[in-house]
């Protein structure tokens, strides 16, 4: 164990394997009370990104009303970096980003928007760019001085290393860096992040990758249907500055219907997800825009309270989520994955309500209200579709 005299005020950016005399002596900074909310470029373009693109992700979210209903966001994921410089500064790939990132955050900062970029805590990233190990410190100090608000954090290339000390190196690294920055865990649920993330991170990633799917599972890349039972059971790992990540969304990528989108939508925001939008948003149709603007729905995503709702009834191909709001209401999922239309019901029991208690009753997507309803609410449900209301208590 050295003795930390004043020298240890400037440990080297090599020094990975000292990480056990790096204490995470600053707090973690409160900037993620609510899930976080963007865009990121990986689920609709993957590798094949640019700065024109980012700038057009930017434009798209503050003139689309993205911004308006509370995305922030503008991420870049994998492959913008291309190598190290002699000093082992980390280079955007210069054919793809020829302004350099730090110009592109300026831009997304210009829209009243923030940014975020992609890293890997192995010693490449998922995509084969060069990752941040051993470069931690450097690497946080640079993406301070460029201006990003969110870093998303890989886990690829990591050899036998141990995950939470790898990730203890970067938490302290941006704690270090002088600037706020949301930190985005990206293990994939491997290693029991709900053990020891939430210390280090604003969210972390509970599985493999999602793929625009209803139900079809390919090896790592899993459905929505298998990444919402995934994270079913994970409820009480998530809160307020420390988020469960199921991934990010796939609304609009073409891969879903939009009764199945407005399913995925509306059961991401019951588990206090973090809404990425993953789709191309300088080029979505109305009803893309609509299910991913839908302000109900995010005010139940973005509820202070932040607890991640649970599957409380099962029947079938029905299910009935519940999510305890701010004040008293509650959000309520009905749940139909089945190909016939479905009555659902819930009771009040299950809410942890009186049975004599009277409620009004919004259905989120509908928009109708129904007041004074006693005992239970009922509906039809659409073959792989939501009824999703907010039920708030009126005595
Ligand atoms: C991993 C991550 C994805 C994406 C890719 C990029 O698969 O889980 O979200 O970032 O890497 O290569």
């Amino acid at each position: 164990m050295p003795v930390c005299m004043t020298a240890c005020l400037f440990v080297p950016a090599f020094e990975a394997s000292a990480h056990e005399t790096l204490g995470l002596d600053a707090p973690k900074p409160e900037i993620a009370m609510t899930p976080p909310m963007g865009w990121n470029s990986w689920n609709k373009f993957a590798c094949n990104i640019d700065e024109v693109k980012i700038r057009g992700a930017a434009d798209a979210m503050a003139s689309s009303g993205m911004k308006d209903a509370g995305y922030q966001y503008v991420v870049i994921d994998d492959c913008w970096q291309k190598d190290r410089a002699a000093d082992g500064a980390i280079q955007a790939d210069p054919e793809r980003f020829p302004s350099g990132i730090k110009a592109l955050a300026d831009y997304v900062h210009s829209k009243g928007l923030k940014f975020g970029l992609y890293s890997d805590i192995g010693v490449k990233t998922c995509g084969g760019r060069p990752g941040s190990r051993g470069y931690e410190f450097q690497d946080a100090r640079t993406w301070a001085s460029w201006g990003v608000d969110y870093v998303k954090v890989d886990w690829c290339y990591t050899g036998s290393s141990e995950a939470s000390s790898s990730y203890t190196i970067m938490a302290k690294a941006l704690r270090a860096s002088g600037r706020d920055i949301v930190f985005s865990i990206c293990e994939w649920g491997d290693n029991k992040p709900e053990e020891w993330a939430a210390g280090l991170g604003h969210l972390w990633r509970t599985s493999g990758d999602i793929r625009d799917s209803w139900d079809k599972d390919e090896g790592y890349s899993h459905s929505f249907l298998w990444i919402l039972d995934h994270n079913a059971g994970l409820w009480a790992n998530s809160g307020p500055n420390h988020w469960n990540d199921p991934d990010m969304l796939e609304v609009g990528n073409g891969g879903m219907t939009d009764v199945e989108y407005r399913s995925h939508f509306s059961l991401w925001a019951m588990l206090a997800a973090p809404l990425i939008a993953g789709n191309d948003l300088s080029n979505m149709d109305k009803a893309t825009l609509d299910i991913l603007t839908n302000k109900d729905v995010i005010a139940v995503d973005q509820d202070k309270l932040g607890q991640q709702a649970r599957r409380v009834a099962q029947n079938g191909d029905t299910e009935v989520w519940v999510r305890p709001l701010t004040g008293g209401d509650r959000a309520v999922v009905l749940f139909n994955r089945g190909a016939d239309a479905k009555t659902v019901s819930v009771d009040w029991d299950a809410l942890q309500l009186p049975t004599g208690l009277k409620a009004s009753v919004k259905d989120l997507w509908s928009k109708s209200v129904q007041k004074g309803v006693k005992g239970s609410y009922s509906a039809e449900v659409a073959p792989h579709g939501v009824v999703m209301v907010r039920i708030t208590p009126t005595v």
